[in-house]
C-alpha cells in the first residue's frame, strides 16, 4: 500500500514538475516576435508609442477606407467626367501630343516610372514625376510645395516648354473648336462657353478622385492580424521605433505633409537642387522637400525628389547611416544657406535582419491597383 502511494506520489510530483517545466521554458523561450505579435494584436490605441523626437509633429497610422469608390464619380458628376477627358487628351498641349497622363499614366501608379520626367521635344525636367495616388491630402502641392492650389499647380506643367508647352489664355478658345467639348462644357457647366476656370475645376474634380486601395497594412490595421507574417509585424515595429521613420512619415498616408532635408540635396554640386528654399528663401529651407506618401511605394519607384533609388534596400542603408554630414569647412561655416541634415534623422544601427524585416513591412503598403481604361478622347 505504501509504495503504491509513492509512487502516485512520485508520478503526481514529477508531473507537476514537468507541467511547471514546460509552463517556465515557454515563458521564456517565448519568441520576441511572438511577443510582438501579441503587443501589435491589441487595439492600436495600446500598441507601443512609436519613437517620436520633441518637436515632430505626427498623427497616428490608420486604415483607409476599404471601398472608396470616388473614383466612380467621372461616370456620375459631369464635372469630374469632363475633367477625366482633359485629363486624357494631348490636345491640351501645344504639338497636340502630351497629355497630364502621359507622365501621370493610371497604368503605372498615375507616374511615368522614369527617374526624371519627360516632356515636349523629349525635353526633360530636372525632377521626378510625383504619382497623383492620393494628391488630395497634400495642402502644398510638388516636391518643394510651390503651388497652394491644384487651379495655379495645373498652369505650370500646361505652359512649360519641357512638359507641355500650351499658350494658357488660348486652351479655351482650341477646345471650343471641337464638338465634343462643347456638349460636355454644356453638361458640366450648363453653358458651351469655355475658359480657363471650367478647365481648371474640372481637373481639380477629377484629380482628387484618384486614390490608392486598401492594402495588406490596411487589412492589419483593421484587426486582421493573420495578415502579416513575423517579419512584417517586426518591420512594422522597427518603423515605428527603432528605424524612426514615424518622426515624418505617419498617419493613415505615412506621411507629415511637412518638408524636410534629408541629405539629397547635392549642394554647389552638379545635380543641386535647394528644393523648399527656391519658394521661401530661408536658408533653413534648403535642400527641404515634402515628405512624400509611403503608400503603393513599390509601385511608384523610382523614389526621391530626383529619382535616386530603385531598390528598398537602398533607402534604407541610407537612412540608416543617419547621412551624417562631414564637420564644416571654414567657407561652409560662414555660409549661412549650408545646407543641415533633418536632426530627426540619426545613425539607426540596425542588422542585416532589421532591415529585411523592414523592407518586408514597407512592401505590405502596396496593393491591388485599380485598373482604368483610357476614356475616348472628344473629336
Ligand atoms: C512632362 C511630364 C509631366 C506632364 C505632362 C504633367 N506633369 Fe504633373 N508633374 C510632373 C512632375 C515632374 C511633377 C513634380 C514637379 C516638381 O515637384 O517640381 C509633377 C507634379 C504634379 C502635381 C503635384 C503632385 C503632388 O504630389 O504635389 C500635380 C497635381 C500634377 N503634376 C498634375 C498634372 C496635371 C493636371 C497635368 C496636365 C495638365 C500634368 N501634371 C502634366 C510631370 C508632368
Ligand atoms: C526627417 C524626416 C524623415 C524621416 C525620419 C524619414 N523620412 Fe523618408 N522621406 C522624407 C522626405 C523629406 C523624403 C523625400 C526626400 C527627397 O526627395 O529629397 C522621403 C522619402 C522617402 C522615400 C521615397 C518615397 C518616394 O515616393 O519617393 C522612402 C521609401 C522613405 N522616405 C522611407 C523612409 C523610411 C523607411 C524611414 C525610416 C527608416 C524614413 N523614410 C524616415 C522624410 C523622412
Amino acid at each position: 500500500m505504501r509504495k503504491t502511494y509513492l509512487a502516485v506520489g512520485a508520478i503526481i510530483v514529477l508531473g507537476m514538475m514537468s507541467f511547471s517545466y514546460t509552463n517556465y521554458s515557454a515563458q521564456v523561450f517565448k519568441s520576441y516576435t511572438d511577443s510582438l505579435r501579441s503587443l501589435y494584436s491589441r487595439s492600436i490605441s495600446q500598441w507601443p508609442q512609436p519613437t517620436i523626437d520633441s518637436g515632430a509633429v505626427w498623427s497616428e497610422m490608420a486604415a483607409i477606407p476599404k471601398d472608396d469608390t470616388s473614383w466612380s464619380k467621372s461616370d456620375k458628376d459631369p464635372v469630374t467626367r469632363l475633367g477625366m477627358f482633359l485629363f486624357f487628351d494631348p490636345k491640351l498641349s501645344g504639338s497636340n501630343q502630351i497629355s497630364c497622363s502621359s507622365c501621370h499614366d493610371p497604368d503605372l501608379a498615375w507616374q511615368d516610372g522614369r527617374v526624371i520626367a519627360l516632356g515636349n521635344d523629349h525635353l526633360q525636367g530636372n525632377r521626378n514625376t510625383q504619382s497623383l495616388l492620393n494628391v488630395f491630402i497634400y495642402p502644398k502641392l510638388f516636391w518643394d510645395g510651390r503651388a497652394t492650389s491644384f487651379e495655379s499647380q495645373m498652369v505650370e506643367p500646361l505652359s512649360a516648354h519641357h512638359e507641355m508647352n500650351m499658350d494658357v489664355p488660348t486652351l479655351g478658345e482650341k477646345l471650343a473648336k471641337i464638338k465634343g467639348y462643347q456638349a460636355l462644357f454644356e453638361k458640366a457647366y450648363g453653358s458651351p462657353e469655355i475658359d480657363f476656370d471650367k478647365i481648371a475645376k474640372a481637373l481639380t474634380a477629377f484629380q482628387t478622385t484618384i486614390k490608392s486601395r486598401s492594402t495588406r497594412f490596411d487589412k492589419f490595421m483593421s484587426g486582421d492580424h493573420d495578415e502579416f507574417t513575423d517579419d512584417e509585424v517586426a518591420g512594422l515595429h522597427l518603423f515605428r521605433t527603432k528605424a524612426r521613420c514615424m518622426n515624418c512619415h505617419s498617419g493613415p498616408y505615412l506621411t507629415d505633409t511637412s518638408f524636410h532635408n534629408i541629405g539629397l540635396t547635392y549642394y554647389k554640386r552638379k545635380f543641386e537642387d535647394l528644393g523648399r528654399y527656391n519658394i521661401t528663401k530661408k536658408n533653413e529651407d534648403v535642400g527641404r522637400f515634402r515628405t512624400p506618401s509611403l503608400r503603393e511605394l513599390e509601385r511608384t519607384r523610382p523614389w526621391m525628389h530626383n529619382g535616386l533609388f530603385d531598390n528598398l534596400e537602398g533607402v534604407v542603408n541610407m537612412y540608416n547611416s543617419g547621412m551624417p554630414q562631414k564637420p564644416k569647412t571654414e567657407e561652409q561655416k560662414n555660409d549661412p544657406m549650408f545646407p543641415q541634415t533633418d536632426r530627426l534623422l540619426k545613425p539607426l544601427n540596425l542588422t542585416q535582419q532589421e532591415k529585411k524585416q523592414l523592407v518586408a513591412f514597407l512592401n505590405t503598403l502596396t496593393g491591388v491597383p485599380y485598373r482604368m481604361r483610357r476614356p475616348e478622347i472628344p473629336k
